[in-house]
């Protein structure tokens, strides 16, 4: 059999770089018609990758039994800036086991009853303002939710004055990279510099202490509470966590993990249900059926609302047309590998792309 060579998008770097993060729908549709469902990009920081999207590729790769992928966290540094040089998203092999097994209990099973119980409070709180008639961005107000869930949920703050204090810090850090554009700064390390407080970097890296000095303030309040206290938010949950030596995270590490959650956890979702607005608002039909099944629950018990068939399928399909997130984190072959007739070669970096695959 005749192995096929993988292409490579020929624009240059640099061209690559803006067109991926400015138009980055527009570059990946015209990157697949022009070299196919593989081919390689330096669209990511200076990583040249492999974008796969083909399901029987995807199959293939992370088939767990063929042991062909590893998760570099090296891969992330790009991000640090974001979340800390401490965070699961940067760490790999046996680090990152270790932190993702004391993130995860707080996200499932019972925690998660209460946690929907607050989340529908939060949601009632903030859509009881709407008026009926009235025109109103669907996505100022599901950041407001999601903000608002953090804050309370996952950081556990209740304290009228910190609460205020740390919302807007971080909404103001997070507007500053929330346009393509602007996002730029986290992507280009070229642009990371710091001349003075009114510069973009330097703005960006200002908040971000601020911010950091604030959750600290958070962590220290919540280990001293820890005792006698029957707080169960995330940051709770975290705090009384401990690794199988019986070691807990240290204050760094829970405070880069919290900026992880946050930043993971608020504009996607935020943007998720942005865009469920938007389609069921598009197609009345959609939303008769919503609103049909929701009215069936005599009271709205969260559980009961995400078990929901009809409105699971419209949260499905609104993240399958637009996945929020268009990759996967960056894996690393282990071992050469043959997609389709295609030579993949040990150590090559891979990005599965949701966003191709969905379409
Ligand atoms: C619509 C909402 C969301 C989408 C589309 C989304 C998507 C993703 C994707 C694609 C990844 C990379 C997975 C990989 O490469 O293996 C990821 C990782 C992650 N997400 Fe989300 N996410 C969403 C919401 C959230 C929320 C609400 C949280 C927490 C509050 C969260 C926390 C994380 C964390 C901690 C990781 C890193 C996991 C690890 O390194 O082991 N995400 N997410």
């Amino acid at each position: 059999m005749t192995v096929k060579q993988i292409d490579k998008v020929k624009t240059p770097k640099f061209i690559q770089q803006i067109e991926s993060t400015l138009k980055p729908m527009e570059f990946l549709e015209r990157c697949v018609q022009d070299y196919g469902e593989l081919f390689f990009t330096n669209s990511f920081g200076n990583l040249e990758t492999l974008v796969v999207s083909h399901p029987q590729d995807l199959q293939e790769l992370f088939n767990p039994t063929n042991k062909i992928l590893d998760a570099p966290g090296d891969a992330n540094k790009i991000f640090t800036a974001h979340i800390g040089e401490n965070s699961l998203m940067v760490q790999d092999g046996l680090r990152h086991q270790r932190q993702r097994q004391l993130m995860m209990p707080p996200f499932h099973g019972e925690k998660m009853l209460n946690y929907g119980q607050q989340i529908c409070e939060i949601t009632q709180q903030a859509t009881q303002h709407l008026k009926s008639g009235e025109t109103f961005i669907a996505r100022h107000l599901s950041e407001e939710i999601t903000m608002n869930i953090i804050l309370k949920v996952v950081f556990g703050i209740n304290e009228e004055l910190s609460f205020a204090k740390l919302k807007n810090l971080m909404t103001t850090w997070l507007g500053l990279t929330s346009s393509p554009l602007s996002a730029s700064i986290l992507l280009l390390p070229s642009l990371q510099k710091d001349v003075g407080a009114w510069s973009p970097w330097g703005k960006y890296i200002r908040l971000r202490k601020q911010i950091d000095e604030q959750l600290m303030a958070e962590i220290v309040k919540c280990r001293q509470q820890q005792q006698q206290s029957s707080r169960f938010d995330i940051l709770s949950l975290l705090v009384a966590a401990k690794y199988e030596d019986g070691e807990a995270m240290s204050d760094i590490e829970v405070r880069d993990n919290l900026l992880t959650l946050l930043n993971a956890g608020h504009e996607t979702t935020a943007n998720a249900i942005a865009w469920a607005l938007y389609w069921i608002h598009q197609q009345p039909e959609v939303y008769a059926r919503v609103l049909q099944e929701l009215q069936s629950l005599n009271t709205p018990d969260p559980m009961k609302i995400a078990g929901l068939p009809y409105l699971t399928a419209v949260c499905q399909e609104t993240l399958r047309i637009h996945p929020i997130v268009f990759f996967t984190f960056p894996r690393i072959t282990i071992r050469s590998v043959n997609l389709r007739g295609y030579h993949v070669a040990s150590g090559t970096y891979v990005t599965p792309c949701i966003y191709l695959t969905h379409r």
